[in-house]
């Protein structure tokens, strides 16, 4: 999968992605991300992006032009390496040269979504972190100062998402966290034997806790039934604390579960 990010902050992106799980899956070639400076597509001698709003008001607003050349920069850029990968699977595309213009192959013609981060969006959960993750590539377009050109995310957003109701100082942070949850759902990124779909929010449920070693830690003990093996036993505990901590901290989600009378039950136990 291929994230591309439109920023004025690369090197932010990059730090923040290259590390750790997402950072190995880069460095494996499952995932593949590529930051573009909006600042390089300014055609103003300074290399400014940002103007006065029209109508007055506090705080500068980005123009829509370094952000469009920006966006036909990226698109040319995954134009292209589907065209050589077509190539170097053996598919001859020679008499396809207007293959973006032309219905004819309908994969090419497919736009890629574009996604920009705003407090003004949908805001963004797990549902939202596998539908993205279908897609084979994704631009993220991060604005800053009081936003961008209006009439520029009308020509190219095609998802407008927030992850929370506060405000960021820019959309640096809120791509990361979607890039997070959506490259994790790529088969192969996390590399343990419980796949992503089995865990917390697929069932409208929080996670149940977890222990490991000392069994005593500070005079806390593990509690005994994890202890005991018995594997029909600890299922049921872990669902029964799960069901708790929801109930406690998100009875929004609790609605939406789907409990068996018994897993009810656990509530007024
Ligand atoms: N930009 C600023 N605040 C944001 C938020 N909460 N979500 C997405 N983008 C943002």
């Amino acid at each position: 999968m291929n994230f591309y990010v439109l920023t004025l902050f690369p090197e932010m992106i990059e730090q923040g992605l290259n590390t750790s799980i997402i950072g190995r899956a880069l460095e494996k070639g499952l995932l593949s991300l590529k930051t573009v400076d909006i600042r390089n597509f300014s055609e103003n001698k300074h290399n400014r992006v940002d103007d006065y709003p029209y109508g007055g008001g506090a705080g500068m607003v980005m123009a829509p032009g370094p952000v469009y050349r920006a966006h036909q920069y990226v698109e040319e850029l995954i134009r292209n390496e589907k065209n050589t990968a077509e190539f170097t699977g053996g598919i001859n595309i020679t008499g396809h040269e207007d293959i973006n213009d032309s219905n004819t192959l309908k994969t090419n013609t497919k736009k890629t979504r574009v996604i920009y981060l705003t407090p003004q969006g949908r805001v963004f959960n797990q549902t939202m972190a596998e539908e993205f993750a279908k897609d084979e590539d994704l631009i993220f377009l991060c604005g800053h100062y009081e936003g961008i050109d209006e009439r520029i995310l009308e020509m190219i957003v095609t998802d407008y998402v927030s992850i929370g109701d506060y405000v960021l100082t820019g959309g640096e942070l809120p791509s990361m966290v979607m890039i997070d949850a959506i490259a994790r759902l790529v088969p192969g990124v996390l590399n343990n034997d419980v796949s992503a779909e089995f865990e917390s929010f697929q069932d409208n449920l929080l996670e149940y806790p977890q222990y490991t070693r000392p069994e005593v830690f500070m005079e806390r003990s593990v509690p005994e039934i994890l202890l005991s093996g018995h594997h029909a036993k600890i299922e049921e505990w872990r669902k029964q604390q799960s069901i708790l901590r929801t109930a406690n901290t998100r009875p929004d989600l609790l609605e939406k579960a789907v409990l068996t009378s018994k897993e009810k039950k656990f509530l007024h136990d």
